[in-house]
């Protein structure tokens, strides 16, 4: 089969590496890609949000399955555009039709599923223009802290964690009526703080049945011991020790099977990933947010994890067979530490040259931020290399990523050096 793969992240490398060592695989592309996706296929220049573009290479290169590796295609609609392409209808797309993608695409839309199938998240309130009096007053009376959400999509920036009222009134007011993040903050979801640990379960559905995939932790902030500005993701370990049997098994009762169910009940099309952003509270899981797409850096954990054939498992999504499917997860664990270019999240410089990764053999390092000029490999991102590895338990595994991690040089290198901490 010949596919099309859409992105230039971390994840987008752990993804290509997998299918690349899938028989079914004949032609792997990866638009943009990275330099180090090139390695698993051929990177073409592509924009991720131009539909014609991605039409006409669909058609040139005979594409089968379509995989837009983050939400911004997905929740532009990119599978209703194919199946309604007599052209391209046939093309596998592995990810929803742009209602599903709501899920992640309007914080509003999944509060509701949510509260409509019984699924446990904060209690919350919506508020836009119309209702901005009664949210001051609502954010007045409210006990600290408290969790102010932009409705739409934020790259990442549009949830603010307020421990005073005056900063939750401000985050609030900047939303609403300053349009922050234009027509995503228009409408804003206001929610109780939740204290306990976050993880993230990745379920892969065909509409009806659903298999796991390997559990995994991200670790978001900047600084050590979890300070400092959010990034994308610093790093990520799997398996996590809080994801203990019984805790899953309440995971797949409350959370997994009622967002399956409630998807097919309200005739929601969705064909690919669900990540669940989960906090355990005293026990119990708690849904954060949906993304309708895998997570970053945790893919760089989750794929190294999966035994299974990834293009088989589209096929058999595709076929709505899933239930047929037996997932199998390595029993190692697996962890990945992100290697970032120095100022990031704020501003930093590009194009330093980057040497050392090819000599690795102990880790897999999976390409995010990095370009080819001339031959060298360079930094072109914040976001620079997730250098993941297998060990037996999770600290074995980030030794050896820190050892792998410490002989890639670029100027400015920087990585969190405490992973996994809390499970010391
Ligand atoms: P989100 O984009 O909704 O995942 O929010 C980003 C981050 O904010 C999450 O990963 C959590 O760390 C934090 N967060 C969001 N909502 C809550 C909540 N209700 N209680 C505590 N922390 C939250
Ligand atoms: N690592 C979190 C995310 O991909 O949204």
């Amino acid at each position: 089969m010949n596919i099309l793969l859409l992105g230039s992240g971390g994840r987008e490398s752990a993804i290509a590496w997998k299918m690349s060592q899938s028989s079914l695989c004949n032609e792997l592309y990866i638009a943009p890609g990275n330099a180090g996706t090139a390695s698993y296929g051929t990177n073409i220049p592509l924009s991720l949000t131009d539909f014609e573009e991605i039409k006409k290479t669909c058609i040139n290169k005979q594409i089968d399955i379509l995989f837009p590796g983050g939400e911004d295609t997905l929740v532009a609609g990119i599978y209703d555009y194919i199946k309604a392409d007599s052209q391209l209808k046939h093309i596998i797309v592995a990810g929803p039709s742009q209602e599903g993608a709501k899920l992640e695409g309007s914080k509003a839309f999944a509060k509701q599923f949510m509260q409509r199938h019984n699924i446990p998240t904060a209690a919350y309130r919506e508020f836009s223009n119309d209702n901005f009096e009664e949210g001051i007053t609502y954010l007045q009376q409210h006990t600290l802290p408290i969790v102010i959400k932009a409705d739409g999509l934020a790259a990442g920036k549009g949830v603010v964690i307020a421990e005073d009222t005056q900063t939750a009134v401000d985050a609030f007011t900047t939303m609403i009526k300053e349009a922050q993040f234009g027509d995503a903050s228009k409408k804003v979801v206001v929610e109780e703080f939740l204290t306990g640990i976050e993880l993230s379960v990745f379920a892969m559905t065909d509409g009806s049945n659903y298999v796991l995939l390997p559990e995994a932790k991200d670790y978001k902030r900047i600084g050590e011991g979890d300070k400092g500005l959010n990034t994308g993701g610093m790093g990520a370990i799997s398996p996590v020790p809080i994801a203990d049997a019984a805790f899953m098994h309440k995971v797949v009762q409350q959370v997994i099977e009622p967002t399956v169910k409630g998807l097919k009940e309200e005739n929601i099309t969705y064909q690919g990933f669900i990540f669940f952003g989960l906090i355990k509270v005293n026990g119990d899981p708690y849904v954060i947010e949906y993304n309708c797409r895998m997570g970053d850096p945790e893919t760089e954990v989750v794929m190294p994890r999966l035994q299974n054939d990834l293009v088989e498992l589209i096929v058999k999504m595709n076929e709505c067979r899933l239930n047929e499917v037996n997932v199998l997860h390595d029993k190692r664990a697996a962890c990945t530490v992100m290697l970032v270019s120095e100022g990031y999240p704020g501003s930093y410089t590009k194009g330093k040259l980057i040497t050392g990764d090819k000599e690795i053999t102990d880790s897999l390092v999976f390409h995010s931020g990095t370009s080819k000029k001339e031959g060298d490999t360079i930094t072109s991102g914040g976001r620079v290399m997730a250098v993941t590895s297998y060990g037996d338990t999770v600290k074995d595994a980030l030794k050896t990523s820190y050892t792998s991690a410490e002989k890639i040089q670029y100027e400015g290198k920087y990585y969190r050096r405490d992973i996994g901490y809390e499970f010391d």
